[in-house]
């Protein structure tokens, strides 16, 4: 059964925990349909952990198009939100006509970051579904990041913002919630006081579901952060493997035996008579 809104609701009634990856692309679709995860973000990570853009802000609605097909490809049950990127949602108009896109595509759910009411309220009015993002905004915190900081909500008046910003977005209709790199402290009372589900990443043990990046987690991502779990470190093997090819190739060992095609001896001796004659080597 495909997961909606509501399967994701009722495991925040039922105290059960919702399970998310940011991903963005088919064979890892495939892999996280197997595992029976809830839900796959699209975020706009993507730009800097697949395209090898600087930052989040470089992210076009054209990436995010190209990579929801390909996640969709593999889709069965997961619930799929694509971020909308930086720029593309400045007013309500151009917000539910982007967002529009990402759903003809594929996206169960878009997301954006921020507060930003009056996008949540036209996305709303239009029936689409919509994840918001408090707390670190990408997006939005360049300059905050390029300090060196990311945790949001430490001061009693960012704290009192964040609380009253999730308050308003659930009155406002938002269908779920990322809480990204606030103190767990902070991210424990916006849970208990919302009804929509909350998705913590980097924000404590007590959000009703995690979120990590699958390249974090799979040891990919160089950068290391605290708030990951690295569950293996695929840069180190792949690179290893990959070494191994390339020695393989430079000294002939591959391609061997059980890798290469055959012809039948008699097409083989036709073959070699016609080169013969055109004065090919054989
Ligand atoms: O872009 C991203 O990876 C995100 C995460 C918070 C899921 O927005």
């Amino acid at each position: 059964m495909k997961k909606t809104i509501k399967y994701l609701q009722d495991k925040k009634n039922n105290k059960k925990m919702i399970t998310v990856l940011a991903s963005y692309d088919y064979p890892t679709t495939i892999l996280l349909e197997k595992a029976e995860i809830d839900i796959i973000i699209l975020g706009d990570s993507v730009g800097t952990n697949i395209l090898g853009y600087d930052n989040e802000t470089q992210v076009t609605l054209n990436d995010m198009l190209h990579h929801t097909r390909a996640v969709k490809r593999g889709i069965k049950k997961i619930f799929l939100v694509v971020d909308m990127p930086y720029k593309t949602h400045e007013t309500p108009r151009e917000a539910v006509k982007n967002a529009k896109k990402l759903i003809d595509n594929g996206a169960d759910a878009v997301k954006y970051e921020g507060i930003k009411e009056n996008i949540l309220i036209a996305l709303k009015e239009n029936n689409i579904k919509v994840m918001t993002h408090i707390g670190l905004n990408p997006q939005y915190d360049q300059e905050y990041m390029k300090q060196g900081k990311i945790t949001k909500g430490k001061t009693f008046e960012e704290a009192k913002r964040i609380i009253e910003g999730a308050k308003y977005l659930e009155r406002a209709g938002a269908d779920l919630i990322i809480l990204e790199k606030i103190p767990e402290k902070i991210a424990k009372i916006i849970t208990e006081n919302i009804n929509i589900p909350t998705i913590g990443i980097g924000a404590g043990r007590y959000c009703d579901g995690q979120v990590l990046v699958i390249n974090d987690i799979i040891g990919l991502n160089q950068k290391k952060y605290k708030h990951v779990k690295e569950y293996i470190n695929l840069h180190d093997l792949l690179l290893d493997v990959i070494i191994k090819y390339k020695n393989d190739v430079e000294s002939k060992i591959f391609p061997s035996e059980e890798n290469i095609n055959l012809i039948k001896v008699d097409e083989l001796i036709k073959i070699k008579e016609w080169c013969l004659e055109k004065g090919y080597l054989v």
